[in-house]
């Protein structure tokens, strides 16, 4: 059987299918668009074309294009509604998928596959878009050791929660920036109702009259440390380190007012020796009338 040369061209590039391979990060709620396009200018026919958008790893199905816009009700459940892809753009090449509200149940892999009926269902493209979901975790709330007696252990106990994926925790010494050893804290992560991570972390130190420490939650996915702070004060501590504060605000403003003191002095002292060379009566008659 003969080719043309068109046609021969044609059937090389489906049995090379274009591949391609992308990652995208989307935050829980918010719209994604996972591409899948064809490279190039050509426009396609919607009646020589059959898309598919699946799940790699299960094989289920996201949403499809068939020519004819026939069958539908194959997709996913929990795809239904959110999958869409854009005719239009199909047209010209783009099969990029559109997820709306995206949840942590869509951290997966997609597997975009295009085919054309007039090359005997030959592959053109295929795209697999990995898919990253994050959600940013609460402020970390740090809570105060209750009312320990002296020679006990603190305990902090930090909460956050709503976060994706799965945070690091570190405890931060504040007086040093220095990290807490590991093994003084105990790290729970649990997965609630919304498909996000709580974490609870318990750090035990031994009884100092102050400890001024910090809970950091990593999400690694975002590149953020949410910091919560909180400092235990003993009674002891109390007495001798109130004062401290004040004392130290108040430094300042001692400094500000020695300084302008200081300069009203000069001006004093240089005034009165103006006033002794040119006018040495005058100065005392001011005097005089206040009383
Ligand atoms: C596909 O079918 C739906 C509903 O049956 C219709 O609204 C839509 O216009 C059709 N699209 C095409 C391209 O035929
Ligand atoms: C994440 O949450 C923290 C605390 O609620 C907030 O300060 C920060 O701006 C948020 N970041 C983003 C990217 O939403
Ligand atoms: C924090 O650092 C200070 C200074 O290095 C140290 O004295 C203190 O014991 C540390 N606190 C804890 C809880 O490790
Ligand atoms: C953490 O939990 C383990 C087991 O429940 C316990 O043995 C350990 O002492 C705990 N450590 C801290 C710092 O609370
Ligand atoms: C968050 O804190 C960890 C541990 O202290 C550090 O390794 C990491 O670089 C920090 N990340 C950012 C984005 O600040």
């Amino acid at each position: 059987m003969r080719l043309s040369p068109g046609l021969l061209l044609l059937l090389l590039s489906g049995l090379q299918a274009v591949i391609q391979a992308e990652e995208v990060r989307a935050m829980v709620g918010s719209d994604v668009k996972l591409s899948c396009v064809y490279p190039g200018t050509d426009r396609f026919d919607l009646d020589d074309l059959f898309v598919y958008w699946q799940v790699s790893e299960s094989n289920a199905v996201v949403t499809y294009y068939l020519p004819g816009n026939s069958s539908t009700g194959l997709e996913d459940s929990h795809y239904k509604n959110r999958a869409h892809l854009s005719l239009d753009s199909m047209q010209q090449g783009d099969f990029s998928l559109h997820l709306r509200n995206v949840t942590p149940q869509d951290e997966q892999k997609f597997n975009c596959l295009v085919f054309r009926k007039s090359l005997e269902l030959g592959r053109i493209l295929e795209a697999v878009v990995t898919l990253h979901v994050a959600a940013n975790y609460s402020m970390p709330v740090v809570s105060t050791p209750s009312r320990p007696s002296a020679e006990q252990e603190l305990t902090f106990t930090c909460v956050s929660t709503d976060g994706y994926p799965r945070p690091s925790v570190h405890w931060i010494n504040k007086t040093d920036n220095s990290q807490l050893d590991k093994a003084l804290h105990n790290d729970t992560v649990s997965l609630n109702q919304r498909g996000l991570y709580d974490v609870v972390s318990v750090l035990r130190v031994p009884w100092a009259p102050s400890v001024n420490v910090g809970c950091c939650i990593e999400n690694a996915l975002l590149h953020q440390n949410l910091t919560g702070t909180e400092t235990f004060i003993g009674p002891e501590a109390m007495v001798t380190d109130s004062p401290v504060r004040p004392q130290q605000e108040g430094s300042a403003a001692v400094v500000s007012t020695l300084a302008i003191l200081l300069v009203m002095v000069i001006v004093a002292v240089a005034t009165g020796c103006l006033c002794r060379t040119r006018c040495p009566r005058r100065s005392y008659t001011g005097a005089r009338f206040v009383q």
